[in-house]
């Protein structure tokens, strides 16, 4: 048995779909635990590319569970679509299991997210994930999973929240009327086509272990958005770090083994919020346009910049991180000069101490490295066949294991499942 957990280590979109793809066939439950259709998880199979938002990404490998725990907020409609999606292109959704303790997010949600973000500047997917957790904890205005099975009772309780949320929605200046029996059939259209699916997955997990299984557990966005360790208040609002794999999965800290952080070999952020090495200029759009940073949930263009030593040192401290795997090397092609920041100058004072409150204000430091020209497939083919990276982008990688006192595991340098070397 062995459960290892797979964490963005930036602020999301490190390519976690195609590491946890590509590892899925060794594991047997592949687990979500954490955000709801904000993520966006893209994975090519053979010419294929999906955009997967809620279901784990092990749904390639029909045979295997795929769980959405409890700490997911689902959005119905989403859900539904995808899973249509994914039948559509023959793979079988029998092995879903959802959470019986996973919350709903409901329309009122997402109208609150984006009013409140026109407020707050944060630049939120709009995906209601923010009003969703709030109504979580609040723990009066929340609708979970196993509410639909009480049909009666769910009818009064959306009756009751749509009415506050048109009183709440007011006081920000805008009218909302909900239409609570349309709320309500689409509910029980969910629960019909999802029927099958509902469990409490914690026993679900036990038994897993029990019986010895590999399970995997998927993080969604990544450390610098974690609403408790990442950069407040521009985060997402969940917990999106190892410790959060627990608590939104049911499955006890000690069965989990091996923690790979996923890092991208820049950085990249969508929304508003501090970023040290953000590039505005041509080097930070030939990296947009190379790398397609382009948001797989909303279309937004991202915002680029070099990699972040002093960040990633501090995501490998909360995480407890066994080992990394760097993706899209192949972006980096072609620029003379590669910087990576190691430490901050703020008001004056030099820090290797990824900051809780004015990220702003620090200067990023920088260490440069000269590139490795333009590599070609046929390169790359070589490369993997001999195992032997070239000196320059060899240096690169071993000053970054080196910094972060952490092995790479695997170089990805492309978004084919083939476009991976396994490095140890
Ligand atoms: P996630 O949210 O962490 O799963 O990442 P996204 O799917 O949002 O963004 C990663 C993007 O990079 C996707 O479009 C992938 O297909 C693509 N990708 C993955 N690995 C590589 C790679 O090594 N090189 C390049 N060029 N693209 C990659
Ligand atoms: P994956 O799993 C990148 C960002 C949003 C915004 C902030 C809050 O694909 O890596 P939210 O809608 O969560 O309230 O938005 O978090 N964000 C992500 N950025 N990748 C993601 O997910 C993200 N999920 C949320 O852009 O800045
Ligand atoms: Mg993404």
């Amino acid at each position: 048995m062995t459960v290892t957990v797979v964490i963005g280590m930036q602020w999301g979109d490190e390519a976690k779909g195609k590491i946890v793809d590509l590892l899925a066939k060794d594991y047997d439950y592949i687990v979500r635990f954490n955000g709801g259709a904000n993520a966006g998880h893209t994975i090519k199979v053979a010419d294929k590319k999906f955009g997967l938002h809620l279901i784990p990404s092990g749904v390639f490998y029909p045979e295997k569970f795929k769980i959405i725990g409890n700490g997911v907020v689902i959005d119905p409609e989403t859900l539904l679509k995808e899973i249509e999606d994914v039948e559509r292109s023959g793979y079988s959704m029998k092995n879903l299991i959802i959470s019986d303790r996973a919350h709903i997010i409901l329309p009122w949600h997402k109208i609150m997210d984006g009013i409140e973000d026109e407020k707050s500047g944060i630049g939120t997917t709009k995906r209601g994930i923010g009003p969703a957790y709030m109504d979580k904890s609040s723990r009066i205005n929340a609708v979970r999973v196993a509410d639909l099975l009480d049909e009666t009772a769910l009818k009064e309780k959306l009756g009751q929240i749509a009415r506050l949320k048109e009183t709440q929605i007011r006081t920000y200046g805008q009218e909302a009327r909900f239409d609570v029996p349309k709320i309500f059939n689409e509910l029980m259209l969910f629960k019909k086509k999802t029927h099958g699916y509902i469990h409490n997955t914690a026993y679900v997990l036990q038994d897993a272990v029990r019986d010895r299984k590999n399970i995997l557990l998927e993080g969604a966005q990544a450390v610098l958005l974690d609403v408790d360790h990442g950069t407040y208040p521009f985060v997402t609002s969940s917990n999106t770090i190892t410790g959060a794999a627990c608590v939104g999965s049911g499955l006890p800290p000690r069965h989990i083994a091996r923690v790979i952080g996923v890092v991208k070999a820049y950085s990249t952020r969508v929304g508003g919020g501090p970023f040290p090495t953000e590039l505005n200029n041509d080097t930070g759009d030939r990296i947009r346009q190379k790398g397609a940073e382009f948001g797989t949930t909303t279309g937004r263009p991202r915002r680029c910049g070099w990699l972040d030593i002093v960040a990633l040192k501090y995501a490998c401290i909360v995480n407890g991180i066994d080992d990394l795997v760097l993706m899209k090397i192949d972006v980096l092609d072609g620029i003379e000069e590669i910087k990576v920041a190691t430490a901050y100058q703020i008001d004056g004072k030099k820090t290797d101490q990824f900051p809780s409150s004015r990220l702003a204000e620090a200067e990023p430091i920088y260490t440069t490295f000269k590139g490795w020209g333009t590599l070609t497939s046929h390169d790359w083919d070589k490369i993997k066949k001999d195992k032997k990276i070239p000196p320059q982008m060899k240096h690169y990688l071993d000053f970054i294991s080196k910094e972060l006192n952490t092995p790479i595991s695997m170089l990805s340098f492309g978004p084919e499942r083939d476009q991976t070397i396994s490095l140890l």
